[in-house]
């Protein structure tokens, strides 16, 4: 079983849409397959299930994260059955409050690792959509997980704020909170071969961090978005589009990479 959390405190990069992508690539290769929504704006959530999420008011990662002690079967009570092989623990319109309340718990950090030891022999593997943010929930995800991906748009700011993930990932080894922390890589979003900045974005990503590989580079197309309004992985939506194509290499990367 691996955890991989899907994480950039830059907004807008793709989080989402890879955690979705990503997930349902891994569950159609057989996979079992885990995608837990750990951000309070809940687009996941809602982009898979739409306003059926309102009946998980009471069964949500939100819910899971306030216990003071967990039982394995309320966590197997949150999860939602999306098909064979995919399983997704819900975000919540209260979830903002938990990460406050979280501040003065026990165990703070360790929170999201309990939940997922409880249930991870159930799976192979674990992906975690984080919010654009810092806060102790990216900690929790952090601390649960085996690997980070780190996804970037062609933009300087978000070229210039992978530093700052980087450096998250640092503390936390340092913290001791989790030495087997490890970056997977970058996933280069957005990427568009009619402008030259794209390319030029690409090579000082590529330049700044020679030893972290970028695993995929998916282009920029409005189907991504469409398939997303659908609550669908692009590859189901239109399957011979460059951005399914390429989603369903980075699954059989993943697969072939990361054990
Ligand atoms: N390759 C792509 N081509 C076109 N649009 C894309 C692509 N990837 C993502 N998008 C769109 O860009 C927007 C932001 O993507 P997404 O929600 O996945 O980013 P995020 O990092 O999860 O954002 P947030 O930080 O707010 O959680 C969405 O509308 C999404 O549909
Ligand atoms: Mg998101």
């Amino acid at each position: 079983m691996t955890v991989i959390s899907i994480a950039n405190q830059k907004g807008g990069v793709g989080k989402t849409t890879i955690a979705l992508n990503l997930s349902y690539a891994l569950a159609e290769n057989g996979y079992d397959t885990l995608v837990i929504d750990l951000d309070p704006q809940f687009n996941l959530s809602f982009g898979i299930l739409g306003m059926k999420l309102l009946d998980y008011t009471d069964k949500n990662i939100g819910t899971l994260l306030s216990k003071n002690s967990i039982k394995k079967k309320e966590i197997e009570e949150s999860i939602v059955k999306i098909n064979d092989r995919l399983d997704l623990i819900p975000s919540h319109l209260q979830l903002s409050a938990v990460e406050k309340m979280l501040v003065n718990a026990y165990a703070r950090e360790m929170k999201l690792k309990n939940i997922i030891d409880n249930i991870k022999e159930n799976y192979d593997y674990i992906i975690i959509d984080n919010a654009p943010s810092l806060g102790l929930f990216l900690i929790n995800s952090l601390v649960a997980s085996d690997y980070i991906i780190i996804p970037c748009e062609p933009s300087y700011f978000s070229i210039a704020g992978v530093q700052l993930m980087l450096d998250t990932v640092e503390e936390i080894k340092e913290a001791n909170l989790n030495q087997k922390l490890n970056v997977l890589g970058f996933i280069f979003n957005k990427y568009s071969k009619q402008s030259k900045i794209p390319q030029e974005r690409l090579e000082q990503l590529k330049q700044l961090y020679p030893n972290i590989p970028v695993i995929s580079i998916i282009p920029r197309t409005i189907t991504v978005e469409k398939a997303e309004r659908e609550g669908m992985p692009v590859f189901k939506f239109e399957s011979n589009n460059p951005a399914s194509i390429e989603f369903l290499k980075l699954a059989k990367w993943v697969i072939e990479n990361v054990k």
